[in-house]
C-alpha cells in the first residue's frame, strides 16, 4: 500500500506555480508536509484527495491513477480540508451521522462508529450541543472525527492543529499516533513541533519545490555541522542577519546568545550545536540560503 505522485506540477492561471514537479513515494506511517503559508502544501493536499487535477503529473494509489479513477482512492480516504465548514444548526452527534449516511456507512454501525469516534475526540459530553456554540478547537475536533468515519486507509489532514490550544494540539498528536500502523497519514503544518515528535518521514516544501524528503532522524544528520552558537552584541546581531539566517536569539546579560544555521563557521568564536528540526525547516526555506547551498545538504 503507498501513494506515488510523480511528476506533479500545478499552476493558478498562466504564471502562478504552486507545485513544481514533485514526485514522492509516502508509505504507511506518518507524514508531515511542513511549509511556510504558501509553500503548496494545501494545493498538494487537495490533488492528493481527488478535489482538484494537477496541470501536469500522475498521482497513483495502490498502482491505480487516481485522477483517471479516483473511485478506489475514495473509499479509502478520510480527508480534513484546511477550512472545514459545518452546519451550526446540528448537534455534532447529528452532523457526523449526516456525513456517515453521505459516506455510505450502514446506519447502525454509523451510530456506533459516531459515539466511538465522539469519544476519542473527547467531544462526548458536548455531543448533543448544537455546533453554533463550539469553540474553533471543538469545530476542528468535529472536522478529525468526520475525516476518520470511514475508517481510511490513507488520511489526509491540512494544518489539523489551527485553532487547538496546547493541550488539545498534545491530544491530537497521541490521537494520530494511536492510528498510524496500515496507513498512511499525511498531516501538513507550518509548526515544527506539531510533527517532530510523531512524524516517521518529514517532507519540506517551499514556493510549490520539494526541498527534502527524509527521517528526522537523516535530517537532524546532514545538519549535525551546521547549526552555530555565538554571543554577539546588538549591532552584530543586526549584521549578521543580513548574511546569515539565525534561528534563535536571546538577549542575556553578557549580551545576545545567537544560533546561526549555516555550512561555513560565520565567527572565529562560533561553535557548532547540535541542530533542531526547527534549525532544519529554517536552513531549507530561508531566502539567504542561495539554491547552491541548498543542493549541498538537500536529500
Ligand atoms: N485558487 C487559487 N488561485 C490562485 N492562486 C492560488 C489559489 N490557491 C492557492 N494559490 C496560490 O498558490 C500558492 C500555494 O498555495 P497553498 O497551496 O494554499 O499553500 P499553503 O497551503 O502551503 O499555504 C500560494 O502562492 C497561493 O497564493
Ligand atoms: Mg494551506
Amino acid at each position: 500500500m503507498q501513494l506515488e505522485i510523480q511528476n506533479l506540477t500545478h499552476r493558478y492561471g498562466k504564471d502562478k506555480i504552486a507545485l513544481d514537479n514533485i514526485s514522492l513515494t509516502l508509505k504507511p506511517g506518518i507524514i508531515g508536509l511542513l511549509g511556510p503559508n504558501g509553500a503548496g502544501k494545501s494545493s498538494l493536499m487537495r490533488i492528493l484527495a481527488s478535489i482538484s487535477k494537477p496541470g501536469q503529473g500522475k498521482v497513483l494509489w495502490r498502482g491505480q491513477n487516481i485522477i483517471k479513477n479516483p473511485d478506489t482512492l475514495r473509499k479509502e480516504l478520510g480527508y480534513l480540508p484546511q477550512s472545514f465548514g459545518v452546519y451550526e444548526n446540528l448537534t455534532a452527534q447529528e452532523f457526523l451521522l449526516y456525513l456517515a449516511s453521505i459516506k455510505g456507512l450502514p446506519s447502525k454501525i454509523a451510530a456506533q462508529k459516531v459515539d466511538e469516534l465522539l469519544e476519542m475526540v473527547n467531544l462526548t459530553d458536548a455531543s448533543r450541543q448544537t455546533l453554533k456554540g463550539y469553540s474553533g478547537g471543538m469545530k476542528q475536533r468535529v472536522g478529525i472525527a468526520q475525516a476518520l468515519l470511514n475508517d481510511p486507509k490513507l488520511l489526509i489532514v491540512d494544518e489539523p492543529t489551527v485553532g487547538l490550544d496546547p493541550e488539545e494540539r498534545a491530544r491530537f498528536r497521541h490521537l494520530l499516533s494511536d492510528l498510524s500502523g496500515e496507513r498512511v497519514i499525511i498531516l501538513s503544518t507550518h509548526i515544527v513541533s506539531d510533527i517532530e515528535s510523531i512524524a516517521d518521514q518529514i517532507a519540506i516544501l517551499n514556493a510549490g519545490k520539494l526541498l527534502a524528503f527524509a527521517t528526522p532522524e537523516s535530517l537532524l544528520e546532514k545538519m549535525a555541522n551546521a547549526v552555530w552558537h555565538c554571543i554577539v552584541t546588538h549591532d552584530e546581531v543586526k549584521e549578521l542577519r543580513r548574511h546569515f539566517c539565525i534561528s534563535h536569539s536571546v538577549r542575556r546579560s553578557d549580551g545576545f546568545h545567537i544560533s546561526i544555521v549555516s555550512l561555513e563557521q560565520p565567527l572565529p568564536n562560533a561553535v557548532n550545536v547540535e541542530p533542531t528540526l526547527e534549525d532544519v525547516f529554517l536552513f531549507h526555506t530561508h531566502s539567504k540560503n542561495s539554491a547552491n547551498t541548498l543542493e549541498n545538504i538537500a536529500c
